[in-house]
């Protein structure tokens, strides 16, 4: 009955997740015996498979230090300059209770933002992390509003502003709060405050579903990875962020079978044998193979596949991604290199898939874009919350600089492979991937799998069983035959 994976991917069709379906196994353990632990390479090892992908409106510090908190780990983009990516690097490091700020912050010479929470902070850079340099309550706001001063001259004096240290963990922070009668502390490393949290804030953290074990270093502090180009200048790029303590480097390009990616990865492997290294994308095994043979800690799967993608149709290259897991997960494994399945996750059905069929891990882009923690800030279309995401393909981020990872830097005319969008608005990550994960773990526990390595050792010896679903079979899958419904995961 059914299908064994090895016959069904090779006749010849490109699968995506929605064309295969698993078939459930046999159940003989609870839920909660599913383990999700996983390596991301060879060398790191995280306890949810989940990764941020490297785009400028995804990963950045909150992302960073929230997927790590979580047990995942996210992948800094570089679309912007080596020292600003550095910053973001440690900024995330630093960033030990992961919360994003509800306050306002400017610098001495901005004026009022045109909307702030219950506190404006004034910093030297106007964000953080810097130096505190005073700050004003909403009703201080209030009463400045439309009045032409400057906010620096009534700013409150942070001599009462209660500082401590950055790596406090939340009992210590709210302990704080309660012995100081205070609203809010300043979490200061080497004389820069690097967040502010409210007694909200406490609040709203400690009412996620419980956090971690976190992906932490040998040192003690977040892994946070960081994605990198093939170009001469990016060895000079590597270096800054190995000083701010990346701890993995991805080799961002859309098509990585390359001489430059080759030759890139044998420069890693040399200069800094103890830093992983994760080559790609690939999507087939004759790709993989080649980037496995030049040194690859882990490879990057996935071509096209992606919610913001045009590759395949400007290009007419790629692949269905379902395929491309399999194909490729298969030889990576014969060599001991984990596999990320990238792109294409918009349901935790699809991350079921994207790790049965023998991937590591899932990088995610729009399904973590819209959440608190990814960069830029919420606006209203049509009614409705919602933050940019956008391509690193699209025109509009290529100008910024992320051209080369489609090989377009050096050509004269640019050509879009991605474009720009939104997406709405997901509250946090630190609510909504734990209870994601818990679905994973129902979906492992259909399969009968107790952990991936389980799952990839049924797929192999074929005991596990999929479908193609035709057209109406994905209908049917999916919510039909309703007047209206309301659709809440929890
Ligand atoms: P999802 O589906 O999670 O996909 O939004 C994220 C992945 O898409 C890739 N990516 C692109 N691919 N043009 C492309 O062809 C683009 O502009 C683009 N931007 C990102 C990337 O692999 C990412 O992780």
């Amino acid at each position: 009955d059914g299908t064994k994976a090895a016959e069904l991917f090779s006749r010849g069709y490109s699968f995506t997740y929605d064309d295969v379906i698993f078939h459930p196994h046999y159940i003989d353990f609870p839920t909660d015996a599913v383990s999700l632990s996983t390596q991301l390479s060879r060398n790191i090892r995280l306890s949810i498979p989940c990764v941020a992908s490297p785009m400028d409106t995804v990963s950045e510090a909150h992302m960073a230090a929230s997927m790590a908190a979580l047990g995942g780990i996210a992948i800094v983009h570089s679309n912007c300059t080596p020292s600003q990516q550095a910053s973001i690097i440690r900024a995330a490091k630093s960033l030990r209770v992961p919360i994003v700020p509800s306050v306002s912050f400017v610098s001495p010479t901005d004026g009022l933002p045109d909307s702030y929470g219950r506190y404006v902070f004034i910093t030297e850079s106007g964000g953080l992390p810097s130096k505190l340099l005073g700050y004003l309550s909403s009703s201080d706001c209030d009463n400045l509003r439309n009045k032409a001063v400057k906010i620096i001259d009534y700013k409150r004096d942070c001599k009462a502003v209660e500082y401590v240290p950055w790596n406090y963990d939340l009992g210590q922070i709210e302990g704080i709060l309660e012995e100081k009668k205070c609203d809010f502390v300043a979490l200061e490393r080497d004389g820069e405050v690097v967040n502010v949290v409210t007694k909200a804030d406490v609040e709203r953290l400690k009412g996620y579903p419980k956090l971690g074990p976190g992906t932490v270093g040998a040192d003690g502090e977040w892994m946070v990875g960081a994605a990198i180009g093939t170009r001469e200048s990016d060895k000079e790029r590597l270096e800054h962020l190995v000083k701010a303590g990346a701890n993995v480097i991805v080799l961002d390009s859309s098509q990585g079978n390359s001489i430059y990616q080759i030759e890139m990865i044998k420069f890693i492997k040399k200069t800094y044998p103890h830093l992983d290294v994760i080559g790609g994308n690939v999507v087939t095994m004759a790709q993989a193979q080649n980037l496995i043979q030049a040194g690859v800690d882990g490879l990057r799967v996935g071509m096209g596949s992606g919610s913001i993608c045009t590759t395949q149709e400007v290009c007419a290259v790629g692949r269905g991604q379902a395929t491309a897991v399999y194909k490729v997960s298969s030889i990576a494994a014969q060599h001991g290199v984990p596999v990320i399945a990238d792109g294409g996750i918009s349901n935790s059905g699809h991350i079921v898939k994207a790790l049965a069929l023998g991937a590591s891990t899932v990088m995610m882009g729009s399904f973590l874009a819209g959440s608190t923690e990814a960069p830029g800030a919420y606006e209203y279309k049509n009614g409705q919350r919602v933050k940019k995401y956008r391509g690193m393909g699209s025109l509009e981020a290529m100008t910024k600089g992320s051209d080369q990872r489609y090989l377009g830097d050096t050509a004269k005319l640019k050509i879009a492979q991605g474009v720009v969008g939104a997406v709405a608005d997901k509250g946090s990550v630190l609510k909504f991937i734990p209870y994601t994960m818990q679905a994973v773990k129902q979906g492992f526990q259909d399969l009968g799998a107790t952990s991936l390595p389980s799952a990839h050792e049924l797929l192999r010896s074929g005991t596990l069983r999929l479908e193609v679903r035709t057209g109406a079979a994905q209908a049917e899958g999916g919510i039909h035959g309703l007047v209206s419904y309301e659709k809440k995961s929890f």
